[in-house]
């Protein structure tokens, strides 16, 4: 094979969807894909490097056949797809669209590929190689199974002609070859492996925390550790919100009435209003908050914890509020501690620079 017209696409910048490709990607490349002056193999492709280390903070990854098909080649591919619109009925909509990496892999309620808003927000991607339950209402056990549903439902195709679309670029083809199995299997498990690496951790917070534990006497706690005493004891937060990964994992209802939607109920008729607790790392990077993206920032969800068991939509459906959540009043000074600590858990790092995507055919 002649290999020098895959040297050269991979050197020159390509334009691609909703990125600022003004700058020499060489000089900066993604930390997933290979380097583009490593010794390319005989399918023209660079060998991909190797899976992203867990950064301190959290806890060791869990054993799970999802994780195990996590692999250096399908996170290779993966970085191409999330960026990719060909991706979309349309060609103008990616995962990195919604999912927006300079803010923590989530976003706003965006408009899926028919046009349509969203009935949720964009969550977070961060941290979900810990997950059991995948979307707001947890409706699937495992980022494989939901994978199929959300390209279709968001990106307008299902994944067998989408992922025939791409064969059609020979870069793609040999990466599909790389991750084994037909097209559409290599687009899952390519997918499934760059959701399964997105880590939030190292933050600021990790490296005080070990001194924060003890009390020291006589001394004024900083806001931080103040915010952490709070979060952890009279503010509840720490009940759904669980350190280290800063959730539980579970269902909680705490009282965002307004958009119909039974959340979790549709899972599970007793936990109607329910909907999966989000990682509080990164939160402060977010553009939006809770399922219904209505809050903008940190101090107004704080906020809304802060008043939400003296208000007049709990006192009407107090049925419909977990206790630990409505309990909880608030001064302002302490309003500001929590938020001074939950800044703290975000690392404020730089999102990776999009990749250079292999132009269509
Ligand atoms: C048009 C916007 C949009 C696009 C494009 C989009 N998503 Fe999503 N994504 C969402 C929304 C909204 C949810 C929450 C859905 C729900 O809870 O019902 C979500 C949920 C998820 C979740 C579950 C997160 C969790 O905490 O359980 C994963 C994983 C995910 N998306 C990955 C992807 C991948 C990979 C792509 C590209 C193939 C993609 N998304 C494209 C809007 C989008
Ligand atoms: C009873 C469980 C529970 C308690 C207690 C709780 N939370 Fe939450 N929190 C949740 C759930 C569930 C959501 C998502 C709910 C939704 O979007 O409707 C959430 C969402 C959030 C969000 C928005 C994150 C995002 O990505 O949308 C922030 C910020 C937050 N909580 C902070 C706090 C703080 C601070 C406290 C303590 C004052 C607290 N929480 C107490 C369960 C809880």
């Amino acid at each position: 094979m002649n290999k020098l017209p895959l040297v050269l696409l991979l050197l020159s910048g390509c334009p691609h969807h909703g990125h600022d490709d003004k700058k020499d990607a060489t000089a900066n490349p993604h930390p997933a894909l290979a380097d583009a002056r490593a010794p390319v193999a005989d399918d023209g492709l660079p060998p991909a490097p190797p899976l992203p280390p867990v950064p301190a903070g959290l806890p060791p990854l869990p054993d799970t056949p999802a994780l195990s098909a996590v692999t250096p080649d399908a996170l290779a591919l993966g970085t191409l797809l999330f960026y990719e619109p060909r991706l979309s009925a349309g060609g103008k909509l990616a995962c990195a669209t919604c999912h927006d990496p300079a803010h923590g892999y989530s976003g706003a309620v965006a408009n899926a590929a028919d046009g349509k808003p969203n009935l949720r927000r964009t969550p977070t991607l961060v941290n979900l190689a810990w997950a059991t339950a995948f979307n707001w209402d947890g409706r699937y056990a495992a980022v494989d199974d939901m994978l199929p549903a959300h390209v279709h439902g968001q990106l307008g195709d299902a994944l067998e002609p989408a992922a025939a679309r791409l064969a059609e670029t020979p870069i793609y083809k040999a990466h599909f070859a790389r991750v084994g199995g037909a097209p559409p299997d290599a687009v899952r498990t390519a997918l499934a492996a760059f959701v399964l690496t997105r880590y939030a951790g190292d933050a600021p917070w990790d490296r005080r925390e070990a001194s924060a534990r003890v009390p020291r006497p006589g001394v004024t706690p900083d806001p931080e550790t103040a915010g952490y005493l709070l979060f952890t004891t009279k503010g509840q937060c720490a009940v759904c919100h669980t350190p280290p990964l800063y959730t539980d994992g579970g269902f909680h209802r705490i009282g965002k009435f307004g958009v119909p939607d039974e959340g979790r109920g549709r899972v599970d008729p007793n936990a109607k209003g329910a909907f999966k607790t989000p990682t509080l790392r990164g939160a402060g990077d977010r553009p939006a908050l809770f399922h219904t993206g209505d809050t903008a920032t940190l101090a107004a969800a704080v906020d809304f914890y802060g008043e939400l068991g003296a208000s007049e939509a709990h006192a009407r459906h107090k049925d419909l509020v977990d206790d630990a959540a409505a309990a909880v009043q608030l001064s302002a000074a302490e309003r500001g501690q929590l938020v001074a600590f939950l800044r703290a858990l975000s690392t404020a790092a730089a999102a990776p620079p999009p990749p250079n995507l292999p132009p269509a055919p």
